[in-house]
């Protein structure tokens, strides 16, 4: 993990969002698709805590080698601020921080699914999976068009694209999940790598379970530290079994989890419109086995 003052090389519109270059060659150079970095904002009563942001490119090569991209939604103090960035602005930047996303050598075909700007992460990976000879699917969904992350390049990137739109004005009218069973059986997906908001995540995770693919998760919990220290970004996780449960850190053992092993209604409350489940719930054990819930 490195902590660096990083040059602002530029900041541009994309849709809806802020798509910020920043030179950190160190950063650029270990960080794995998955992985986030956290930045300083100007110091206040309300902003003392770093802002978590996945990481969206990682350039080691070409005319852009030693940059780093995120991109953010413009929604409270911090990321407003992080927003109005200039070329030459210094950003305060640790990273790259976290478990990332992980593949077997011999997976053939894989499914990406973003939600927003959860889409950012997906094409750093979906670029490593082309790189290797995977066959990448996408679904890139959001509320409206303007929220869609990246439809073009996405449509360049992947071998398959399906776009949603909550409000029917970009492919789609509905949601990824509404996609969702007729994509994986179209692409004839292995695995599925998704990110976006938490309840997106936890229907995709549902899905998956029900047929039985393997679901990876980026997940976005609260973060003081970043480090592994305060515990603030817990998530409760089940064994194997689903005897037993305890937390785990998204900042060092997430943020991707293996979705299966997420205790969603525990984490995420259960849902108003369902009856909770009349089995028994699991009981807390401390384990912490980092390895056990790894994809
Ligand atoms: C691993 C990870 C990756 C993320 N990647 C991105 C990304 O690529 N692009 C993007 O726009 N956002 C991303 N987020 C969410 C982003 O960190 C929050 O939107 C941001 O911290 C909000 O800060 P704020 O000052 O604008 O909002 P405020 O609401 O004023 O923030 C107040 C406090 O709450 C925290 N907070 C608020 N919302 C979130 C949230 N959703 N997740 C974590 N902390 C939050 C802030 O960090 C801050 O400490 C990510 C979060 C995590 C945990
Ligand atoms: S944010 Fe402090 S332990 Fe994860």
């Amino acid at each position: 993990m490195i902590r660096t003052r990083c040059e602002v090389l530029s900041n541009r519109r994309t849709g809806a969002y802020h798509s910020l270059t920043l030179v950190a060659p160190d950063i650029a150079d270990r960080a794995k698709p998955g992985q986030f970095v956290q930045i300083a904002v100007p110091e206040g009563r309300e902003t003392l805590l770093r802002r978590p942001f996945s990481i969206h490119q990682a350039s080691r090569r070409g005319g852009w080698a030693g940059t780093l991209e995120i991109v953010l939604d413009a929604r409270g103090r911090g990321t407003a601020w992080l927003a109005e960035a200039r070329t030459h602005d210094v950003l305060d930047v640790i990273g790259p921080l976290g478990r990332g996303f992980s593949y077997a050598a011999d997976l053939g075909s894989c499914l990406l699914v973003g939600g927003g700007y959860g889409g950012a992460p997906l094409f750093f990976l979906a670029e490593e999976l082309r790189a290797r000879n995977k066959l990448v699917g996408m679904i890139l969904g959001a509320r409206d068009h303007e929220r869609v992350f990246k439809p073009i390049e996405g449509k360049r990137l992947a071998d398959t694209m399906v776009i949603t739109t909550e409000d029917g004005t970009m492919g789609e009218r509905g949601r990824v999940t509404d996609v969702l069973d007729a994509t994986l059986a179209r692409t004839g997906a292995q695995v599925v790598y998704a990110c976006g908001p938490n309840a997106m995540l936890r229907a995709v995770a549902e899905r998956c379970a029900v047929r039985g693919i393997p679901c990876q998760v980026a997940v976005e919990e609260l973060m003081a530290c970043g480090l592994g220290v305060c515990w603030t970004c817990a998530v409760p996780v089940v064994g194997r079994d689903g005897r037993g449960w305890w937390n785990m850190r998204a900042c060092v053992e997430g943020p991707v989890f293996n979705g299966s092993r997420i205790w969603w209604d525990r984490w995420l409350g259960e849902r108003p419109a369902e009856p909770a489940s009349s089995a028994p719930e699991p009981e807390r054990i401390h384990r912490p086995e980092a390895a056990e819930v790894r994809p």
